[in-house]
């Protein structure tokens, strides 16, 4: 029963730590775009830092979790999620647009953009490696 809670425990505590260094990721990345709006480039920079070791302690708790599967299984799931992703983008422009919010309708375009990126080259691992 010890061992079982012990378990229960450090599991809860991964989660929680998942869940956290992924959400400082974006903190600190928006901050630091803040930082650089304002020319604050090396509070930027050192913000960037930090996100990106943020970055790596998710990562890594994930792995630790055993989350990660088969690669090919992970790179099709993570291809469905790009597409999916560009066509929520896509519906998310139009609505900006829509309500006349142009910085915001231009940043979805921007990143649906990225997404359709990031598809193709999931899908060129796919063909060439897996
Ligand atoms: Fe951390
Ligand atoms: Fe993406």
């Amino acid at each position: 029963m010890a061992d079982q809670e012990t378990k229960t425990s450090v599991e809860q505590h991964i989660q929680n730590n998942i869940k956290g260094e992924t959400w400082e990721v974006v903190h600190y990345l928006a901050m630091a775009l803040k930082a650089d709006n304002e020319g604050k480039t090396e509070v930027a920079y050192t913000l960037r830092s930090i996100a990106m070791d943020e970055a790596a302690h998710g990562a890594r708790f994930k792995y630790l979790a055993g989350e990660i599967g088969d690669l090919k299984d992970e790179i099709e799931k993570m291809l469905a999620g790009e597409e999916k992703a560009y066509e929520g983008k896509h519906e998310g422009m139009k609505e900006a647009e829509a309500s006349g919010q142009k910085e915001v309708a231009s940043f979805f375009d921007t990143a649906a953009h990225d997404e359709g990126r990031h598809a193709a080259m999931l899908r060129n691992l796919l063909e060439r490696y897996c």
